[in-house]
């Protein structure tokens, strides 16, 4: 695999073999503290973010290598105007890896099509975040000791939460799988991440009960209400303390019960559930570094030098309908377009994934 832009860039094999290097790695850092020593990884953030960024850097310094940053998108050649593909272009004639994260939907899989080394997506839009649902997996398996039969419930934006969208994507795939979305009408899953749930066929129960959900879950994923990514701040401000997970909704939860979390925080667990055994997202942040390490390693191993194309094909006339995809705000880029296929009748931006009438 050269770059990771989508979690189904990876087989369920090379799934698990990324969390067994990274409790491998728990067990007996010394090991890997030379691993790549003499590499370099780029750190492009052009929207906000503490433990993503810091994770990745601390990841490659812990293996030996070392880190080329900018402090900030902003005040990198891009807003003179330069593109996403300049710039991917670019750095990786200075870095033998790249994290991104970009406010497009799409911009992942742009740099990597011109980036002769691996990309990772770091989190494109409300899209994808690839790394953080590594995370959550390294999570459960050590908090749950399997990914199998897990109920899991999804709490909060699911419509704009690009963890949810590739943890929902990544869970589908194991055996006894069920999904409890819960969330308000207005910021349920999108369609095509029902279409990938559907594919698979795992249960999913739609609600909009917090209370209702929690005592059946084994892992109670909650979620920030994006509020970036709405246009209507009336809207978010009526919806951003939708839930508010406390000691007294826990009673009701399994004892064996994890609460999983992205961080960052606003609203959505009180501080007093922190010291609750079953609150296992300051732990997840911690497993954040681990996997990243597992990673950097496997991509730095397998990287072959070749730019990996955006896998879609021209189709004239046709233009994706979605303003934060990067195929709408890039002025060089022709849309691409996957055909629908038996398993998703619908054609699709290459991009974002956004159904293409
Ligand atoms: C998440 C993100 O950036 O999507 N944060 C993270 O990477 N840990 C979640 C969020 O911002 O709500």
């Amino acid at each position: 695999m050269s770059s990771l832009i989508d979690i189904l860039d990876l087989s369920t094999a090379e799934l698990d073999e990324l969390v067994h290097t990274a409790l491998d790695i728990a067990h007996d850092p010394s090991k890997y503290a030379d691993a790549c020593r003499g590499k370099k990884i780029a750190t492009l953030f052009f929207e906000p973010s503490t433990r993503t960024r810091l994770s990745f850097e601390a990841a490659m310094y812990e293996l030996g290598g070392s880190v080329l940053s900018v402090p900030s998108g902003a005040i990198s050649s891009t807003s003179k105007g330069e593109s996403i593909s300049d710039t991917a272009r670019i750095v990786s004639l200075y870095a033998d890896i790249i994290a991104l994260r970009h406010p497009l939907e799409g911009a992942a899989a742009v740099a990597a099509s011109k980036s002769a080394v691996p990309v990772i997506n770091a989190g494109d839009g409300g899209h994808f975040h690839p790394t953080q649902t590594l995370t959550d997996l390294l999570t459960i398996y050590r908090e749950k000791g399997t990914f199998e039969n897990l109920t899991i419930g999804l709490c909060g934006d699911l419509k704009y939460g690009r963890t949810v969208h590739s943890l929902v994507t990544a869970m589908s795939r194991y055996a006894g799988t069920r999904f409890v979305l819960i969330s308000p009408e207005e910021l349920r899953l999108p369609e095509q991440i029902m279409t990938e749930i559907e594919r698979y066929h795992v249960p999913v129960e739609t609600t909009s009960s917090l209370d209702e959900a929690l005592p059946k879950l084994d892992v109670l994923y909650m979620t920030r209400i994006q509020r970036e990514r709405f246009d209507d701040v009336a809207a978010y401000e009526r919806l951003k303390d939708s839930y508010i997970l406390t000691p007294e909704k826990m009673q009701f939860a399994k004892p064996d019960c994890r609460v999983l979390h992205p961080l960052p925080r606003v609203n959505e667990i009180s501080t007093l559930v922190d010291d609750d055994p079953r609150a296992a997202y300051f732990r997840q942040a911690g497993n954040g570094k681990l996997i990243r390490m597992a990673l950097i390693l496997k991509l730095l191993c397998e990287a072959d030098g070749k730019t990996k194309p955006v896998p879609g094909v021209p189709m004239p006339g046709k233009r994706c309908p979605n303003l934060r995809c990067v195929s709408n705000v890039e002025p060089e880029l022709q849309g691409l377009f996957r055909e629908s296929t038996e398993k998703d009748d619908v054609c699709r931006c290459a991009f974002c994934d956004t159904a293409v009438k």
